[in-house]
């Protein structure tokens, strides 16, 4: 068996938790492999709505195992704040949710230091969510990182340790700290409520599982265009969110993975700093946000709306060797008169379709106008009740992008979910 990967095609908050929940029945194991409390993954049933953070989005089908990867960077309060929640809407989850001992641990000095480096920033900041995850990157990357599984060894002093090196850096930057004693306390009532749940070493758990032919689901965090190698540097976050990520955040071989489902918004989103080439500063991008209720998941803050951007999701597509396509949303179109895709860039009268290392303020989006098919899609549950002109917009999709579509969500509900033929 072959691991799935399930991932975002454009800059996060593609739907990607929805779709998980919904593919979670064809699976016995789902398995989140990067990012950390960035994502804001949210899923609505039976008139209720959860935004999971750092819990992957397969704990509410079917009592299946959800592993939190080595990829993953966890923070133990919020995790313990997500636990509460979980709990107190009736879902306990230590019997089915295992986390890596190799998931490294996000402190709360990790936290200031994300808030002290942006505020250094001055007016080139990422916007980062501020919940530490640069920070705990990095120290991963430069060997100064605690793991999970480092909570069961010796861990005051690692902990002591790198508190105080944070301490001289934020020293440094004269950064206020007179948070830290309050977020401490929190974090270490975080520290013993993760106790309660199962740490394992999830390379041997998830390939004995891919032995023994279990179905595994890799669910991935913010989206492609935010990749650390591959997104709008230095306009990212900190992990590897595309394909390949899945090999190294939970421990599984290139030849291991199957089917990648990139899943993209029939329009474009964007939270925090950098480029965007089909942004809308108009009214139709107020409509994209007020019909779509683009609002961060997780910090609240509006989020930039713009046309699908057919040069960024081609370029996704490549470096995530997509193999269906998921589109998201395409009822907040619902209205519209024409809808814009853009299918290429213009930069001093040359023509781009080629997602370039620069993308500046002098790129222009090249579009195709379609016609809209004005019609309330919500209630629609077969693809033969889709009218003519959404049809032409997916087929002008799929010749553009050269990979099937094979779902299409047309509402945030579970029920609102389509299989195309
Ligand atoms: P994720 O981070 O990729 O899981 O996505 P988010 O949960 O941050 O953002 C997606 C938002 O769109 C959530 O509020 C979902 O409830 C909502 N949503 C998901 N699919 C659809 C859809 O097809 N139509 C509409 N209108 N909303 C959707
Ligand atoms: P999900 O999983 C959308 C963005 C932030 C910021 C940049 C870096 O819900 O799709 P970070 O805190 O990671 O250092 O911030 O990345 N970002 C997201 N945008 N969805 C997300 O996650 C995001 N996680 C991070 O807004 O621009
Ligand atoms: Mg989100």
């Amino acid at each position: 068996m072959k691991v799935d990967v399930l991932l975002g095609l454009q800059w996060g908050d593609e739907g990607k938790g929805k779709i998980v929940d919904v593919l979670t029945p064809a699976y016995e194991i789902i398995a989140r492999f990067q990012g950390g409390p960035n994502a804001g993954h949210t899923l609505e049933f039976e008139g209720k709505k959860y935004v999971l953070r750092s819990v992957p989005s397969g704990i509410f089908q079917g009592n299946k195992i959800n592993i939190i990867g080595n990829g993953v960077v966890l923070d133990p309060s919020l995790f313990k704040g997500e636990i509460e929640a979980l709990e107190a809407s009736g879902h306990d989850l230590k019997k089915r949710l295992l986390i890596s001992k190799k998931a490294h641990l996000i402190l709360p000095t990790h936290r200031l230091l994300d808030a002290c480096y942006e505020a250094a920033k001055g007016d080139s900041k990422i916007g980062t969510t501020g919940k530490g995850i640069g920070p705990t990157y990095t120290d991963k990357i430069s060997r100064n990182g605690l793991r999970v599984g480092d909570l069961l060894y010796n861990f005051e002093e690692r902990y002591n340790k790198a508190k105080n090196r944070h301490l001289n850096i934020l020293k440094q930057y004269g950064f206020d700290t007179t948070a830290l004693a309050e977020i401490e306390k929190e974090w270490f009532a975080g520290v013993e409520k993760l106790k309660e749940f199962t740490f394992i070493d999830s390379e041997h758990y998830i390939n004995n599982a891919i032995k023994d032919g279990k179905k595994i689901l890799a669910e991935g965090a913010q989206g492609t265009m935010l990749d650390i190698d591959f997104g709008s540097y230095p306009f990212v976050t900190s992990s590897n969110t595309i394909s390949a990520g899945a090999c190294t955040g939970l421990g599984i071989s290139p030849g291991n993975t199957g089917e990648v489902f990139g899943i993209f918004k029939a329009y474009c989103t964007r939270v925090g700093s950098g480029p965007f080439p089909t942004e809308l500063f108009d009214e139709t991008g107020d409509k994209l946000r007020e019909y779509g209720f683009e609002f961060g998941s997780v910090t609240g803050r509006p989020r930039r709306c713009g046309w699908i951007d057919l040069v960024a999701l081609r370029y996704a597509i490549m470096v995530d060797g997509a193999t269906q396509l998921i589109m998201m949303k395409s009822d907040v179109l619902d209205t519209f008169e024409t809808i814009n895709a853009c299918i290429a860039y213009e930069i001093d009268g040359e023509r781009l379709t080629d997602f370039p290392f620069e993308v500046g303020d002098d790129i222009k989006p090249v579009y195709v106008e379609m016609k809209g098919w004005q019609v309330d899609m919500t209630k629609m549950r077969k693809e033969s009740e889709f009218p003519a002109e959404f049809n032409e917009y997916v087929a002008f999709l799929e010749k553009e992008l050269n990979v099937p579509i094979k779902i299409v969500s047309i509402g945030p509900d579970r029920e609102q979910t389509i299989e195309r033929r």
